[in-house]
C-alpha cells in the first residue's frame, strides 16, 4: 500500500496568503505542488497527477467549479479526491461544489488543524480505494483465467469421453461434432417458436450442444458381438443394446454420487436426459421407460432428431450410409409417432444446413 508521506497534494489558490498557511501546515508530511490559478492547474495535473486537491473556486480566469467539472469528466484524472478551499460560504455554493463531485468543502477563513486532518482522511480513503480497485482487479482477472481453464477442462472431458464410447463403432469421430452441430441449429430454429421459446434460452442451448456428444457414453458397455455385428440384431441382442442409456446414465450417476454432489448441476441433469432418454418416442414406443409426448424432456427430443439423422447419413456396421434425402424421408415417417411433430417441421425447415453440417464435419 502506498504510504501517506509519499502522497502528493496539489494547492490550487490565487490568495498568496492561504498558500503560505497550508504549505506550512502540509509541507512536513507530504509533497506538495502549488499554482495560482485554474489553467495552471489543468496542467500540473497532466504533468504529476496529485493523489489530492485542495481547490479555491474564486478565482480569475477557469474557476475552481470548471477545473472540477473538467477533471470529473476526464477518466484518467476522475477519482482524484477534490477539496474545496473557498470565501463562499453558501449552502448554495457547498452543493454544487458537492454535485460537481468534490468530496470535501472547508470555508475561509480556515481551521488549519481541520485541513490538515480533512486531508489526511481523505488520502486515507483514497489509498485504500486504489487498494480495493486493484484487489478487484486481480480477483476479477485470476476468476476468468479459472473459469476459462474450468471450461476447457470441461470440454476436453466430454470429448474424451465421448471418443471413447464412438471409438469402437465410428472410426472418424465426426459424429460427435456432428451431432452437436445438428442440435444446436435444430435449438436455434425453434427459438422462433411460441411453444419452445421460453425454454430455449442461450444457457439451455449452450448445455444442449455441450452435452450432446455424451449421448451414446453408455455404449462402451455393450460387448463386441453386438455392437459390431455387421447383420440385423437378433429381439436378444437389440435388448442389451438398449441397455445402453441406462448404463450411460448410471456412470453419471455413480460420478455424481462418487464426488458427493447433493445439487445437480444443470450440465449434468441435461447430459442425464440426453444419455438416458434419447431413445424415447413421441407415441410412447421408445424405450427406456415409454415416455411419450411432453414428458420426454426436449433436449431428449431434440437430440432424437439429431441423432437419427446423423445415423441414417453415415456408414454402420450393419448397413451403408443412406443418403441425405433418403434420411430425410425416414425422419418424416417419424413425425408425430417418433418425433415430435414440431422439431419434425422444424428439421423439414432447415434440412439443408444439416446436408451441410454433414459435408463440414464429414470426415473429421
Ligand atoms: P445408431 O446406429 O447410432 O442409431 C441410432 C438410431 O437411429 C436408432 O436407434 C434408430 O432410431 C435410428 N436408425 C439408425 N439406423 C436406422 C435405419 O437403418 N433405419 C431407421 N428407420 N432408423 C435407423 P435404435 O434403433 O434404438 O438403435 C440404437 C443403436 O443400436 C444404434 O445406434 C446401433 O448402435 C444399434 N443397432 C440398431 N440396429 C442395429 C442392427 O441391426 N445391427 C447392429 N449391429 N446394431 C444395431
Ligand atoms: C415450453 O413450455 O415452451 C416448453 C416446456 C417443455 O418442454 O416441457
Ligand atoms: C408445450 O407444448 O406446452 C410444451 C412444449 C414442449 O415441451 O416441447
Ligand atoms: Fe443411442
Ligand atoms: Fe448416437
Amino acid at each position: 500500500m502506498k504510504s501517506l508521506s509519499k502522497c502528493t497534494i496539489l494547492i490550487v489558490d490565487d490568495a498568496v496568503v492561504n498558500i503560505d498557511i497550508l504549505v506550512s501546515a502540509l509541507e512536513n508530511n507530504y509533497d506538495l505542488s502549488v499554482v495560482l490559478d485554474g489553467a495552471s492547474a489543468l496542467e500540473t495535473i497532466k504533468e504529476e497527477k496529485p493523489d489530492l486537491i485542495l481547490l479555491d473556486i474564486d478565482m480569475p480566469g477557469i474557476d475552481g467549479y470548471e477545473v472540477c467539472r473538467r477533471l470529473k469528466k476526464d477518466n484518467r484524472y476522475k477519482s482524484i479526491p477534490i477539496i474545496f478551499l473557498t470565501g463562499f460560504t453558501s449552502i448554495k455554493n457547498k452543493t454544487k461544489g458537492f454535485e460537481l463531485g468534490a468530496v470535501d468543502y472547508v470555508t475561509k477563513p480556515f481551521e488549519i488543524t481541520e485541513v490538515t486532518s480533512r486531508v489526511k482522511t481523505h488520502l486515507e480513503l483514497a489509498v485504500i480505494r486504489h487498494e480495493l480497485k486493484n484487489n478487484n482487479d486481480l480477483l476479477e482477472k485470476r476468476v476468468l483465467e479459472r473459469t476459462r481453464e474450468l471450461a476447457v477442462t470441461q470440454e476436453i472431458t466430454i470429448q474424451s469421453l465421448a471418443s471413447l464410447a464412438e471409438i469402437r463403432d465410428d472410426e472418424t469421430g465426426g459424429h460427435i461434432m456432428r451431432t452437436q452441430h445438428y442440435v444446436k441449429l435444430l435449438a436455434q430454429y425453434l427459438t422462433k417458436a411460441p411453444r419452445f421459446e421460453d425454454m430455449l434460452t442461450p444457457d439451455y442451448i449452450e448445455l444442449l450442444f455441450k452435452t450432446a456428444p455424451l449421448h451414446d457414453i453408455g455404449k462402451v458397455g455393450i460387448p463386441d458381438k453386438v455392437l459390431l455385428k455387421p447383420g440385423k440384431l437378433t429381439d436378444k441382442e437389440f435388448e442389451l443394446m438398449k441397455t445402453h442409456t441406462f448404463l450411460g446414465k448410471e456412470a453419471l450417476n455413480k460420478a455424481k454420487k462418487f464426488c458427493g454432489v447433493t445439487q445437480t448441476p444443470d450440465f449434468i441433469k441435461m447430459a442425464q436426459d440426453i444419455v438416458y432418454f434419447h431413445h424415447e418416442k413421441w407415441d410412447g414406443t421408445g424405450y427406456p421407460k415409454n415416455l411419450s409426448g411432453n414428458d420426454i424432456p426436449l433436449a431428449s427430443r431434440l437430440m432424437a432428431v439429431a441423432d437419427v439423422y446423423d445415423a441414417l447419413v453415415s456408414n454402420r456396421v450393419y448397413r451403408p450410409a443412406f443418403p441425405h434425402d433418403k434420411a430425410v424421408e425416414i425422419i418424416m415417417d417419424g413425425h408425430g409417432s417418433h418425433f415430435d411433430p414440431d422439431i419434425a417441421d422444424a428439421f423439414i425447415k432447415i434440412k439443408e444446413h444439416f446436408k451441410q453440417i454433414l459435408i463440414k464435419f464429414s470426415d473429421i
